[in-house]
């Protein structure tokens, strides 16, 4: 299970040394992946002004959606609704961008502040159902620590 509170103070503790978000949203992404083992494959992808999600950084297989239009597929989707997304079964799901035959469930969450949507936490699973509100619920808190720091260098312009 997914111990957010450690993750989120790790997260803190590496934004008081200064670390930029780029460092951040590689350490949440390992440090999810590592954390439960329904989690086969976890990624950020960020938003940008095309506007289109550009895979940041990524544990698990190689994926060919490096790049994923505002609509298009379940994380696309997510953006578009402005809403997390939590898909028990991908293969009821009609706009499914698969990118491993293992996938069985996926749950996006969104890195937001406010009205401002900086991306999303991927996470697939090869399990059935894998995601629970509880996952959701963590997920949450560290996206919101990931978009503070995301929110703080929009401001500065860095
Ligand atoms: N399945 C996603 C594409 C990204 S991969 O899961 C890494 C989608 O349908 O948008």
């Amino acid at each position: 299970m997914l111990d957010s509170a450690e993750t989120i103070k790790d997260l803190q503790l590496m934004r008081d040394e200064g670390h930029l978000s780029d460092a951040l949203l590689r350490a949440a992404v390992r440090s999810i992946e590592k954390s439960d083992s329904r989690f086969d494959w976890v990624g950020v992808y960020l938003l940008n002004d095309e506007p289109e999600l550009w895979l940041h950084n990524y544990v698990g297989e190689p994926t060919e959606h490096a790049k994923i239009p505002v609509g298009t597929g379940i994380c696309g989707r997510a953006i578009e609704e402005r809403t997390n997304l939590n898909i028990p079964d991908v293969s009821a799901d009609e706009g499914y961008l698969a990118c491993s035959p293992d996938v069985q469930s996926e749950l996006v969450v969104l890195i937001r502040a406010g009205d401002d949507i900086y991306g999303q936490i991927d996470i697939d699973s090869e399990e059935k159902g894998a995601f629970t509100e509880d996952d959701e619920v963590a997920l949450i808190g560290i996206a919101d620590k990931l978009a503070e720091q995301l929110a703080a260098e929009r401001r500065e312009g860095s």
